[in-house]
């Protein structure tokens, strides 16, 4: 989704602009754009599609100065063109914004603003700012930016500069994450890290309400009454090359192979196998506190919900407590039952979604304690939760997401197994677990090791328009979680069931031409799902089979076989979800998507 990138040094700032926008490419973006102060004027160069075009733009007619903003804009108001690629411009092009957000008032303060002759050039809310902030301007840009969010409804991360007050970049945050990165002699505004990494790891991540007036050699942060407000500076300890392809085709097939890896660091010096039990420092909950939940809530979106399904099945099973999950743009239109003994668990892997922020908050308000499970750190859900558990994946840059998913599931089931052998779980069953969880990254690497066959299974079903993903108990979010990350990359239409839910409705799409991929392998519903699988053969289905075992029942059933290892029931959606991840992964690639980065699809979701 949107990014901004800001620099302020004694060096040419285009460059800086440049880089910081391609390193936040990942985040999905449809234009881009850069303002620089040239010493006189502001110039500004925008281009609708890849960054690319922008350079091609700055190539033909360059824009140098020493102070600059750039932009990746995500559209939500108006068709992704140059017209309404950031940055905006005020009527007299004094100012320049670039903003990521929405400003609901968007259309009183316009009308308003048309009343006293401004004139608008693009369909953004953005725009309304550029020229809210030169109607207040007095001589200090951040008093006027200060007085212009006093009129704003909305959220915003924004960065301003200005010809009649330069030398420094205003920034202010207010949903929508931005943070300070500070060199030596320079300083740099960012709303993703990796946007800065190359120059700098001290960093100070802004709040929600803050304003920064960033210079060349200082910075200082300010509340919406311009008092200064200390922050800490943070060390981001990630390295750069975490986040670069190292030798894959593709970021996602690089984090697909990370899994053995990201899965053990997802448990590491958590998990205490003697006792059964996981230690999660970060939690923040006491032993009367976890023996006082009378309900848990776990909300998410997208892939994160579908770990949450599984979650709740494990936290029912095993810590008998009930759960129920909540899509989070849901959550919070509704009225929750939450009471000071719920627990809500927030899950992202970004940390930033929009919906699932909002839910986090309304949950809080209403009393509960809250627990987020993310994954970048330093994130605004990580920074607001009560207590939380760290997901410790690495940087996920692949749009559709895949190793936050697996460690996600591990991260739940330490906590499963912390909360449950507190109330009833025995000591052996415990054991068992995490003993299991243990075991889990050389079982992920088997079943790395025949992506060669899942590549020829996706050559075989590369053009078909519709696959079904059936799945039961433990593996039914695993089903949902299949469909979605093909339909994100391939765009094959796909839809995930209950195995046995599909006589209801769906078997009356099986014919020859429909591939229907079963994930079955030998655990309590194993019998059940065979008969789903003789149900589509018996229609002439294509079965694609997910089983852990030779299994006489499948013979004549299958007509392509994916082996996976076997693992206790509440696992195996983690091995099971390699393979499906592959499988999208191939059958995108040999369709010629661009799976790093899919159509009209946005790594972090910060809009409602
Ligand atoms: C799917 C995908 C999305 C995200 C969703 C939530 O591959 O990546 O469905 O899971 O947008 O994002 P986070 O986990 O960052 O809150």
């Amino acid at each position: 989704m949107c990014g901004i990138i800001g620099y302020i040094g004694p060096n040419d700032a285009t460059p800086y602009l440049i880089e910081g926008l391609k390193r936040m490419e990942y985040r999905g973006y449809d234009s881009a754009g850069v303002a620089v102060f040239d010493g006189e004027a502001i110039e500004t160069r925008r281009a609708a599609g890849k960054i690319a075009k922008l350079e091609a733009a700055l190539a033909i007619d360059p824009a140098d100065g020493f102070v600059g903003i750039g932009h990746t804009r995500w559209a939500t108001h108006g068709p992704p063109t140059e017209r309404n690629a950031h940055p905006h411009l005020s009527a007299d092009g004094t100012i320049a914004v670039v903003h990521n957000g929405i400003i609901e008032n968007s259309g009183t303060l316009k009308a308003a603003l048309q009343e006293l002759g401004y004139e608008f050039r693009s369909d953004t809310d953005t725009e309304v700012l550029a020229h809210l902030i030169q109607e207040l301007f007095e001589g200090s840009l951040e008093e006027a930016v200060i007085n212009a969010l006093r009129k704003v409804e909305g959220t915003y991360g924004m960065a301003v500069v200005s010809s009649r007050d330069p030398g420094k970049i205003v920034a202010a945050r207010k949903g929508s994450p931005l943070l300070i990165g500070i060199g030596e002699g320079e300083n740099f505004l960012a709303s993703d890290p990796s946007a800065i990494l190359a120059h700098t790891r001290q960093v100070v991540y802004l709040n929600d309400g803050d304003v920064a007036v960033i210079e060349r050699d200082r910075y200082k942060v300010l509340d919406v009454d311009a008092m200064p407000q200390p922050r800490d500076v943070d060390r981001i300890s990630w390295d750069l090359a975490a986040i670069e392809r190292g030798g894959f085709a593709h970021f996602m097939l690089k984090e697909i192979f990370e899994q053995p890896t990201t899965v053990e660091n997802a448990m590491r010096g958590r998990l205490i196998l003697e006792d059964g039990t996981a230690k999660l420092g970060g939690i923040n909950l006491s032993h009367e506190q976890l023996l006082n939940i009378d309900n848990v809530i776990i909300t998410a979106c997208g892939t994160s919900w579908h770990s949450a399904l599984i979650g709740e099945m494990m936290i029912e099973e095993l810590a008998r407590i009930p759960v129920e999950v909540e899509y989070a743009s849901e959550f919070r239109y509704k009225n929750p039952i939450v009471t000071e003994r719920t627990l809500c668990i927030v899950i992202s892997q970004s940390g930033e979604t929009a919906d699932t922020l909002a839910a986090m908050r309304e949950a809080k308000r209403r009393g509960a304690r809250t627990l987020g499970f993310v994954n970048v750190v330093g994130s605004t859900i990580a920074r607001e939760d009560d207590g939380g558990v760290y997901l410790h994946a690495g940087p996920e840059i692949g749009v559709a997401s895949t190793k936050a998913f697996t460690s996600q599931v591990v991260a739940l089931a330490l906590f499963t197994l912390k909360l449950a052998r507190k109330r009833e779980l025995s000591v052996t069953r415990g054991r068992e677990i995490a003993q299991a969880l243990h075991e889990l990254p050389a079982k992920v690497q088997q079943v790395l090791d025949t992506a060669a066959k899942i590549e020829e299974i996706a050559e075989e079903f590369k053009r078909a328009s519709n696959f079904l993903y059936l799945g039961r108990g433990y593996n039914f979010p695993g089903a949902l979680e299949g469909a979605l990350k093909l339909k994100e990359i391939s765009y094959i239409h796909a839809e995930g069931y209950p195995a046995a839910e599909m006589k209801h409705g769906p078997i009356a799409l099986i014919d020859e031409m429909m591939p229907v991929v079963f994930i079955a392998p030998h655990d309590a519903v194993f019998d059940k799902v065979v008969s789903n699988i003789h149900e589509v053969k018996a229609r002439k289905g294509k079965t694609i089979v997910i089983t852990s075992r030779d299994e006489p029942a499948l013979k004549g059933l299958v007509d392509y076989e994916i082996r996976i290892p076997e693992t206790v029931d509440m696992l195996m959606p983690i091995l099971a979800a390699v393979p499906l991840q592959l499988l999208a992964y191939y059958i995108a690639v040999k369709r010629g998507s661009n799976v790093d980065q899919p159509r009209n699809l946005a790594k972090s979701v910060t809009v409602e």
